[in-house]
């Protein structure tokens, strides 16, 4: 990345393209179907419906291949006999499965205790999920990912580039500047390699991400943040027997940020709202749960719950994770972005 300081990029470089051609393995291009005998037209068809890469075609149903206007059953079966021939669609050995762990990259919050509560740090190829209370700090770790996730990997970081989709309109590319400069990163060539839009409905917000898949097989992408995933299903779906089809849309939701996450290896950030828990407990005196119900719950590799501390110092909990303890970390709010609590 060209953010990095004139002698730590020259350091760095070399290992650096050594990197990228690695990650050249990971997916493969949905043109290379052409060479399979299936015509052109029909690829350009497949790309107008976001499917970009042969790995990503095998995370939809035939039934929605044959929803794509133009593609005939009989065409969408020879497409996907073609990309078979590309991409391993079955079994692999455990030990392949190990190397493909290998290329997940954990990427660094900014602060140490944080990173080791995560066993390293957000990781790519997974949904991390944030919720908890205003101002405790879910939106402030967003701006830091931003930049950590343009570090090198030697330096925890993700060497790749960010998107960003806000549904409240509290990004503030201002913030990113000082953040960049405590990482000794270049902040106008750190704001370039971030995409940001602004969702202001759910279709909207699903809309930004079904455009992703073109952009993240172009370039190398390794954050995808989402914040927050649910305010615009709350305040779209309002009517009491909404309450079905909302859940149905925000699956339909999360389960393109899951394909994301894994066809483009991209770490997913995206931040939940708490809501009131009447089933809480009489001994807890303000019991609050994550909004997003099961399907949420679902979705989400990893949740962590956020409260505030004392002063600028907020606290992180594994909520729910398969191989995390559940345990905390303290970290504060910084103007550099989050960064380890002092004392
Ligand atoms: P909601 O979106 O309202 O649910 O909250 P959130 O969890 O996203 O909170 P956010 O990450 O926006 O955290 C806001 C907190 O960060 C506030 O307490 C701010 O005072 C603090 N904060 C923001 N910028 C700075 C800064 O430059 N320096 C310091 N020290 N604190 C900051
Ligand atoms: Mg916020």
């Amino acid at each position: 990345m060209a953010a990095l300081k004139a002698e730590e990029q020259n350091h760095l470089q070399l290992m650096e393209r050594e990197e990228m051609d690695a990650e050249d393995d990971l997916f493969e291009a949905i043109e290379k179907l052409i060479n399979q005998g299936i015509n052109a037209g029909d690829v350009k068809k497949l790309q107008d419906a976001g499917i970009y890469t042969c790995n990503g075609l095998m995370m939809f149903t035939k039934k929605h291949l044959t929803g794509i206007k133009g593609l005939s059953e009989a065409k969408v079966d020879k497409i996907c006999e073609a990309a078979e021939k590309i991409v391993n669609y079955g079994y692999i050995t455990g030990s392949d499965a190990l190397l493909k762990r290998k290329s997940v990259i954990r990427i660094t919050t900014g602060s140490q205790a944080l990173d080791e509560l995560l066993g390293g740090g957000i990781e790519t190829s997974a949904i991390t999920e944030a919720f908890g209370e205003f101002r405790s700090g879910k939106t402030q770790l967003a701006h830091t990912l931003c930049v950590s996730t343009q570090l090198p990997t030697q330096m925890h970081g993700g060497n790749g580039k960010v998107a960003y989709i806000d549904t409240e309109g509290t990004f503030r590319p201002d913030r990113i500047v000082p953040i960049a400069e405590r990482f000794g990163m270049d902040p106008g060539a750190v704001l370039d390699n971030i995409i940001y839009a602004r969702a202001y409905t759910y279709e909207h917000q699903y809309n930004l991400l079904l455009g992703l898949a073109a952009k993240m097989s172009e370039e190398p992408y390794r954050l995808l943040i989402v914040d927050s995933v649910i305010a615009l299903f709350r305040v779209d779906f309002t009517g009491r027997g909404e309450l079905a089809e909302r859940q149905q849309k925000l699956a339909q939701m999360l389960s393109r940020l899951i394909k994301i996450a894994e066809e483009f290896n991209v770490a997913v950030y995206m931040t939940n709202q708490v809501i009131a828990d009447p089933g809480g407990g009489m001994f807890i005196s303000d019991p609050k749960k994550p909004a997003g119900g099961h399907v949420l719950a679902r979705a989400a590799t990893i949740r962590l719950m956020f409260r505030k501390g004392k002063g600028e110092q907020r606290v992180c909990k594994v909520f729910d994770a398969p191989n995390l303890p559940e345990a905390e970390a303290v970290f504060q709010i910084t103007s550099g972005g989050i960064a380890d609590a002092k004392d």
